[in-house]
């Protein structure tokens, strides 16, 4: 139990300092034993019109605020910058590690004790997880949870997912321009966020792996009356955290992380996973790196039917058991199932009695989807530092291909190309100049649609390489996070039209079957593109990012500074 808290540094002071933060605060009607020393609870709010997965955390945030008080704690909700992955421009991406920035900042700056984090489109999690590591209170996870399952004309419709086919099926004509637009409203009929296992879900099953949110968490719906209870439930119990001195760090360990990537595995996880978690193991000061990703999710058996990897809905995943129904079946092959968590059992424990209500859904180690479901992890000449695809979301007969490149520099130049480039089923599609650096921000582009002749011909997918992302609602044949990026003179920016590419997932690599000389040759000719702003935060974004194999952070936000007490101003 502690007795001296981080927040009795602004309250307890009995000169001007005290009266100023007692008074000023007053004014919202806090009565004199809010101040007598009590855990200040911080509840950092991504709510905005402009997030719609988040919008709904207004409300979750008063359940919270209920458990903080029936806990004896004083909560204090906050907002920092939120990133709503469908309007923001160019990508979100660019902007996940300046959240995390605010993030730290406000916590460090106020008299916080410990923090619910309210998490829920994809790069809120990793921003405000991110933020709250290099500060290292208590800390607990509250995410919004995913909209209600999509129906259109009798069948489910996956957020995200089912886009990506309407938009193929537009462009060859198969879908009429009044369908797509009554598909609309039928994919979206709920608060929440994505209701595939794209990124949020994600990110809502890996914090939940990693003990950092209460078990059930990740899946409920967003407007199933249970997850406020459990946001009531967390408030409380972030207020018990606080007494016990149990911060961030001590949840979120490597084993927590070790966990958390054979976990992705097996629920068919967001490609996106592998940036998010080097970038948090980097603020844990963890070492972590993409071959621990590609080892630990090896031969993890695929258990959850899901979109993009399956068929099924985060709701379905709801009611067959969530995630405390995946980790009790994965028992012994998690790794470490005696990881703290936030409830103060281990993994384990708070998984003992879960159960598996629908094996459609959720199906057993000995009967999995598919028996190899990690993340892989390619190297070789095309990607000295490595780069990621999905085996789980991409065609079994495209994982050993050899094709000839079809290059892109850049999605205007793809944009203006693709349904005219010289090419076949068995092309391997390139694009440069879309990694963190370049674009800048490392949109969710490498799922590109296919040339609508090949479309037209019935080829449903084909390699696609690039330097950037791929939405986690998204599925193909893709390498992602080519490292080092073309920007900063990475081979991808050396492959030409006709060149032989050798994609071989089994064997990890991925080479580009050009004589070095020639390579050197076109190393030499090689120039790099201008600086992508002169000022502002993408100027700062861009002269301190780094490359995806090491989670696209800034360099200098690296690591932590813990909690002291800034001195006072007055
Ligand atoms: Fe917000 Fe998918 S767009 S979670
Ligand atoms: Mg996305």
């Amino acid at each position: 139990m502690v007795d001296s808290l981080r927040s009795h540094g602004w309250f307890r002071d009995e000169g001007v300092l005290g009266f100023t933060h007692r008074s000023w605060l007053r004014n919202q009607g806090h009565p004199d034993h809010a101040f007598d020393g009590r855990p200040v609870i911080g509840i950092c709010q991504t709510a905005s019109d402009l997030t719609p997965c988040n919008a709904h955390l207004r409300g979750l945030a008063e359940h919270v605020r209920r458990g903080v008080y029936e806990a004896g704690g004083l909560p204090m909700e906050f907002p920092v910058t939120s990133l709503g992955e469908v309007l923001m421009r160019p990508t979100t991406m660019l902007f996940r590690n300046l959240v995390s920035m605010d993030v730290e900042e406000t916590l460090r700056a106020n008299p916080l004790d410990g923090v619910v984090l309210l998490t829920g489109c994809d790069k809120t999690t990793p921003a405000l997880l991110m933020g709250a590591a290099s500060v290292d209170l208590p800390t607990l996870v509250v995410n919004g949870g995913p909209m209600l399952n999509g129906r259109f004309r009798g069948r489910q419709l996956g957020s995200g997912t089912d886009v990506w086919r309407f938009a193929d099926a537009r462009r060859t004509g198969a879908m009429s321009a009044a369908d797509m637009s009554a598909a609309e409203a039928c994919m979206s009929r709920s608060a929440g966020h994505c209701n595939t296992m794209g990124t949020a879900s994600t990110m809502a099953c890996w914090v939940e792996s990693m003990g950092l949110s209460l078990p059930g968490m990740g899946a409920l719906p967003a407007v199933d009356s249970r997850r406020a209870a459990l946001a009531h439930v967390s408030g409380s119990r972030i207020v018990e955290l606080v007494r016990e001195d149990v911060r961030l760090s001590a949840i979120a360990t490597r084993q927590a992380l070790e966990n958390a990537v054979v976990v992705n595995a097996a629920i068919g996880g967001s490609s996106n996973f592998a940036v998010h978690l080097l970038a948090l193991a980097g603020r844990l000061g963890v070492p972590f790196g993409l071959d621990d990703v590609d080892r630990l999710g090896r031969d993890v058996p695929l258990l959850v039917d899901l979109m993009p990897a399956g068929r099924h809905l985060m709701e379905d995943f709801c009611y067959a058991g969530g995630l405390p129904a995946v980790l009790r079946e994965l028992g012994d092959r998690l790794p470490h199932p005696h990881a703290p968590t936030v409830t103060g059992g281990t993994l384990a424990e708070n998984t003992a009695d879960a159960e598996v209500f629908d094996r459609e859904v959720i199906r057993s180690v000995a009967d999995p989807l598919r028996s190899d479901a990690g993340l892989a992890v390619l190297r070789g000449n095309l990607a000295p530092d490595g780069a990621v695809i999905k085996p789980a979301a991409a065609s079994p007969r495209l994982l050993r291909h050899a094709g000839r490149a079809v290059v892109f520099h850049g999605v205007e130049d793809l944009h203006a190309r693709i349904d005219t480039v010289d090419c076949d089923a068995d092309s391997v599609f390139v694009l440069t100049g879309v990694g963190p650096r370049g674009f800048p921000g490392m949109p969710e582009v490498g799922n590109f649609g296919l040339p609508k002749r090949l479309l037209d011909a019935g080829v449903d997918d084909a390699v696609r390489i690039s330097d950037g992302r791929m939405s986690g609602t998204a599925f193909g044949t893709v390498v992602l996070h080519v490292a080092p990026e073309s920007a900063v003179g990475g081979p991808l920016a050396l492959v030409r039209d006709g060149d032989l590419v050798e994609l071989d997932v089994p064997a990890r690599s991925l080479h580009l079957a050009v004589p070095e000389e020639e390579l050197a040759r076109r190393r030499a000719e090689w120039t790099p593109p201008p600086r992508a702003a002169e000022r502002g935060w993408v100027r700062l974004y861009v002269d301190h990012v780094g490359q995806a194999d090491t989670g696209v952070d800034l360099d200098f936000l690296v690591g932590g500074s813990g909690a002291p007490v800034p001195p006072g101003n007055h």
